[in-house]
């Protein structure tokens, strides 16, 4: 082991070998046009544990003890871009017509319970938007809709009997920190508007924390979306760019498992650059005013 001072050049041989340990460990895929953000990044790491030789650095990944390593350079390899409120078009068909249709049927059902997932999540401004969306929602419809009881004051964000649980997960655990942390810099604010900010933040300082009975309704925890083993019986899944770092055998995988975890009916929303398109027969597309979604189908076997 030596520190080294000048980086480590790879050979293609080197990388290759590489990728295909991060694509196995979570899908993400590096072709040729991401091989220089990987050579970077595994520069940094090998920098960091001070080591100057590939293969030894290799070898403590794939051993039971390199674990922890290896989830450092997972968190290294992620593109962690989010924002609040992101893909404003998709959100208003989530709040405007599906959130409305869903709680209809369910409360026809008399099932009062949803469950959804930001699966990807990165600090947390997806999640947060979601709950936002979700209370706003709760509360217009039962303002259409009066419930046949007095309500408890202060009014609670989900009223009763509603029982709303949003997961929000990623691979990364210092964005799951952040996330569960809940508090963004003024630039970071720039897509929550006056009246979001004044019901759902508290002012710290220069920052804004997520009031607590926001951050009640988030649950943030580690899912590697490689896995089989993913949160089942959710009413809406959004992996929203996430899936654009995945090759296309993955994307399939991904969405196949996102049909398993969502209940008969239940939506898939993805990033505006992603698409189901010639991925799945198991979705049909919902498209509204510049948003789309996925609606689960029963394919006939
Ligand atoms: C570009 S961010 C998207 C954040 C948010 N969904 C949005 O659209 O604003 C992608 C996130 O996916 C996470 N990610 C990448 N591969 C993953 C995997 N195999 N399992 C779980 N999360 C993953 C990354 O850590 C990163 O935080």
């Amino acid at each position: 082991m030596a520190t080294a001072s000048v980086p480590v050049q790879f050979t293609e041989a080197e990388l290759k070998l590489l990728q295909a340990l991060v694509y196995q460990e979570c899908g993400m895929h590096f072709d040729e046009r991401r091989a220089h953000f990987l050579q970077d990044r595994l520069q940094r790491r090998l920098k960091e544990c001070q080591m100057d030789s590939f293969y030894s650095y290799y070898r403590l990944l794939i051993s039971q003890e390199g674990k922890q390593e290896l989830s450092r350079l997972l968190e290294n390899l992620t593109v962690n871009e989010t924002s609040f409120f992101r893909n404003k078009a998709q959100l208003d068909l989530f709040h405007k017509f599906i959130l409305d249709e869903i709680l209809h049927h369910k409360q026809e059902r008399r099932d009062f319970s949803l469950r959804v997932w930001s699966a990807g999540c990165s600090t947390g401004q997806e999640p947060y938007t979601l709950a936002m969306i979700v209370a706003d929602g709760l509360a217009y419809y039962y303002l259409r809709n009066p419930l046949p009881f007095e309500m408890p004051t202060p009014k609670p964000l989900v009223p009763p009997p509603w029982k709303v649980e949003i997961l929000a997960s990623d691979i990364s655990y210092s964005v799951l920190r952040a996330g569960q942390e809940g508090i963004y810099g003024e630039n970071q604010m720039a897509s929550v508007d006056y009246s979001y900010r004044l019901r759902y933040f508290d002012k710290v300082g220069e920052r804004y924390a997520v009031k607590k009975a926001l951050k009640e309704m988030v649950h943030f925890d580690f899912h590697n979306l490689k896995t089989e083993y993913l949160p089942q019986r959710n009413d809406l899944i959004f992996c929203r760019n996430v899936m654009m770092y995945f090759d296309e055998a993955e994307q399939r995988r991904l969405v196949e498992k996102f049909a398993r975890c969502l209940n008969p009916g239940g939506y898939l929303f993805v990033g505006h650059a992603e698409s189901l398109l010639g991925l799945t027969e198991q979705f049909a597309m919902v498209h509204r005013n510049s948003g789309t979604a996925y609606q689960k189908v029963e394919v006939a076997q």
